[in-house]
C-alpha cells in the first residue's frame, strides 16, 4: 500500500456545473481538518498541473462556498494528452506525473465528467495517484447512481418549462425547449416528467417528426391548442441518427490512427451540421399543424447559479469519502454514488462508457403512461 498521503491537489475539468465548489470544500475540509493533510487546488482544469497555477486551500478559502455556483477553481476541456502548448499540441502526461513528484503532492484529486474519467485513467496508467469525482449536468458518467451538477440543472430546466406553459397556453403556439445533455437524455427526459411537456425528444429514441405533428394534432382536436416539446440538444431524426451511428461504427472498427482521425472529422462534420436542428424542427412542425411555434435555448443557464440542496448532499458526501479513500491509499477509482453511500470504482470501469437512457427505463415508461409523445 501507498504511504499515506500527506499533500493532495484538486483541480476541476471539463463544463463547470453547480455543486463543484461544495465538493471541493467537502474533499478539502476532510482531507485538511479532519486527516491533516496540506490541500492545494490547481487552476483551470489540467493546464494547472503544467503550469504551476496553485493556490493554497486554507480554511479559510473553503470557507463559504459551498452555496456558491461555478468552481472557485476555474475550469477547462484541456486534455493531459493533447495539450495546446505555445500553438502546438503536446503530450504532457509526463510532464504532469514528474511535476506532482517535484511538488510533492501524493495524490490528485480530479472533478470532471466523462472526458475527464478518460484522462484520469490515462495519468493513473503513467503512474499518477488519481482520484475522481462525477460531476455533470448530463448524468452520463458510467457506473455511479449519480453526478453532482445533475439535480440543480433538472431543477432550472424543469421551472422553464413550467414557465413555458403559460406562455405557450395564451398564445395556441407550440414551445420548443432545447435542452443540454450532449449525447443522453436525462436531463431532457427528467425535466420533461417533473414539468408535463407534451413531447420529450431524446437522443435515446430517435424521432419521426410526423409522430410528433400527429401527437400535437390530436392535443388540439381535444381542446389543447398548445404544446411543450422538450427536446434534448442531442435527440435527432431516424433519419439522422442512422447516418450517425454509421460513423460510430466506423470508429469503432478503424485501425489506424490515419483512419480515425478521419473518421472523427467525419462526425464533427456531422455535429456541425446537426447544430440547428431544433429551429428546423419547430418550423418543420408549424408547417405540419399550422400552429404557430416557439424556439428557447435554455443553454448554460442550467449550469449556472447556487446548487440545489440535493446537489450540495451529493457533492459534499461524495467529497468526504473521497478524503477517507485518500486517507486508506486507496486510488486510481472514481468516488461512485451507490444509494445512500459512497463506493470506489477503478477507473478502467468508468472511462470511456457513458450511461444513456436504456430503452424502456422506468421514466421512459412514465412518459408513455401519461401519455407523453416521445416521437417514435
Ligand atoms: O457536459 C455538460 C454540457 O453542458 C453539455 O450538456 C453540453 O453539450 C456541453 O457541456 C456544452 O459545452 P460548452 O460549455 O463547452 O459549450
Amino acid at each position: 500500500m501507498a504511504t499515506k498521503a500527506k499533500c493532495i491537489g484538486i483541480l476541476t475539468a471539463g463544463g463547470d456545473s453547480p455543486g463543484l465548489n461544495a465538493a471541493i470544500r467537502g474533499v478539502g475540509k476532510a482531507a485538511l481538518g479532519y486527516y491533516g493533510m496540506k490541500v492545494d487546488g490547481f487552476r483551470d482544469g489540467f493546464r494547472g498541473l503544467i503550469e504551476n497555477r496553485r493556490l493554497d486551500l486554507d480554511r479559510a478559502t473553503l470557507s463559504g462556498i459551498l452555496t456558491t455556483g461555478g468552481t472557485i477553481l476555474g475550469t477547462s476541456r484541456d486534455k493531459p494528452h493533447r495539450m495546446v502548448i505555445n500553438g502546438r499540441t503536446r503530450d504532457m502526461t509526463g510532464v504532469i506525473r514528474d511535476n506532482l513528484k517535484k511538488w510533492g503532492i501524493d495524490c490528485i484529486v480530479c472533478l470532471g465528467g466523462g472526458g475527464t474519467q478518460k484522462s484520469a485513467l490515462r495519468l493513473h496508467q503513467a503512474g499518477v495517484n488519481i482520484i475522481t469525482l462525477p460531476k455533470t449536468i448530463d448524468n452520463d458518467v458510467a457506473m455511479t447512481d449519480a453526478s453532482f451538477g445533475y439535480a440543480t440543472a433538472l431543477d432550472i430546466a424543469t421551472e422553464a418549462i413550467d414557465r413555458l406553459h403559460s406562455t405557450a397556453h395564451s398564445h395556441h403556439r407550440i414551445i420548443v425547449a432545447e435542452i443540454m445533455g450532449h449525447r443522453a437524455g436525462w436531463l431532457t427526459l427528467g425535466a420533461g416528467l417533473a414539468g408535463g411537456a407534451d413531447v420529450i425528444l431524446i437522443p435515446e429514441i430517435p424521432y419521426d417528426v410526423e409522430t410528433i405533428a400527429e401527437a400535437i394534432r390530436q392535443r388540439s382536436k381535444h381542446g389543447s391548442n398548445f404544446s411543450i416539446v422538450a427536446v434534448a440538444e442531442g435527440a435527432m431524426s431516424r433519419h439522422d441518427a442512422r447516418i450517425f451511428a454509421s460513423a460510430e461504427r466506423n470508429l469503432e472498427r478503424a485501425k489506424t490512427l490515419n483512419e480515425k482521425l478521419e473518421v472523427k472529422r467525419e462526425i464533427a462534420a456531422l455535429e456541425v451540421r446537426h447544430q440547428g436542428n431544433t429551429m428546423r424542427l419547430a418550423r418543420h412542425l408549424e408547417e405540419l399543424t399550422h400552429l404557430e411555434s416557439r424556439v428557447t435555448i435554455l443553454g448554460h443557464v442550467q449550469r449556472g447559479g447556487t446548487p440545489s440542496a440535493a446537489d450540495r448532499m451529493l457533492a459534499t458526501r461524495l467529497g468526504t469519502a473521497c478524503a477517507d479513500l485518500i486517507n486508506a491509499g486507496k486510488y486510481g477509482v472514481m468516488v461512485a454514488a451507490r444509494g445512500d453511500d459512497a463506493e470506489p470504482v477503478p477507473l478502467e470501469k468508468v472511462a470511456g462508457k457513458r450511461k444513456s437512457v436504456p430503452p424502456g427505463h422506468s421514466w421512459v415508461e412514465s412518459a408513455r403512461r401519461v401519455q407523453t409523445c416521445l416521437g417514435d
